[in-house]
């Protein structure tokens, strides 16, 4: 049986899209998740070799396009040429997509953007770039988040940009090597969103304690969501949304 949100503030947040049945973080599966009554969609944001912002989640092209090659070391333009539907043989044509098209067909749906920045320290200017993206199309800052495991990233943005929303990513390895100083992150932050596998009562009563909110990843499967709500997790971020809840 399919859950509801346990709450109106609850957020069911489309990662990469709807990107079990389309290849992920591209038109067709950012299309079929706004199309949904989901409440946030998230993408991963890498740069170009000409500073262009697109949409993959891996730092090279090889896993989900017909091409190969690091984001940082090709052109916008070579980058078209490429069909990245390659990720669970899916058949079907679908091109990179850039962060204007994004913010284009975002604004179109009244949903918020996660916007997961990946790998910041690859590409020194990328938080501006965003931000200067977003005042370009007029996008509502309510309606944005931006995230990334790389906490100073982070840190760093919210000081210089302190009127948007952000949010810290927390993975297993990371968090047994130093656990997250939640009162340090709620500084600059509004949410820690972890792998879901770190999730605990304590972990929630800590965040919540400081005012964080928690949007774990990736969950996929029912049984876990459930537990995670009665924990009392505040959203989750998965690839099935359509499957796991009443939308
Ligand atoms: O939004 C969080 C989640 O996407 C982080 O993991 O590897 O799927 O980008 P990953
Ligand atoms: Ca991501």
């Amino acid at each position: 049986m399919k859950l509801v949100r346990p709450n109106k503030a609850f957020k069911v947040i489309a990662h990469r899209g709807l990107s079990k049945h389309n290849p992920e973080n591209t038109q067709l599966a950012y299309q079929a998740a706004l199309s949904q009554h989901i409440d946030m969609l998230e993408i991963d944001l890498h740069m170009t070799k000409d500073g262009a912002l697109v949409a993959i989640h891996d730092d090279t092209i090889d896993r989900i396009s017909n091409g190969k090659g690091a984001i940082k070391g090709l052109t916008l333009e070579a980058l078209r040429a490429f069909n990245f539907s390659r990720q669970a043989n899916f058949t079907v044509d679908a091109s990179i997509m850039t962060f204007d098209e994004i913010l284009t067909l975002c604004k179109k749906f009244s949903k918020t953007l996660l916007i997961e920045v990946k790998k910041p320290k690859n590409y020194p200017n990328i938080g501006a770039q965003i931000i200067q993206k977003l005042k370009h199309h007029a996008f509502p800052t309510n309606r944005v988040i931006i995230q990334s495991f790389d906490q100073s990233f982070i840190q760093k943005l919210a000081e210089t940009v302190p009127y948007m929303h952000y949010g810290v990513l927390i993975s297993k390895r990371k968090y047994w090597l130093k656990q997250p100083t939640f009162s340090e992150i709620a500084k600059y932050a509004d949410y820690v969103n972890p792998n879901y596998q770190l999730i605990n009562k304590k972990f929630i009563s800590r965040a919540h304690a400081e005012g964080l909110k928690i949007m774990p990843y990736t969950v996929n499967d029912s049984q876990t969501a459930k537990k995670l709500i009665q924990m009392g997790v505040d959203g989750v971020i998965t690839d099935i949304p359509e499957e796991i809840f009443k939308l």
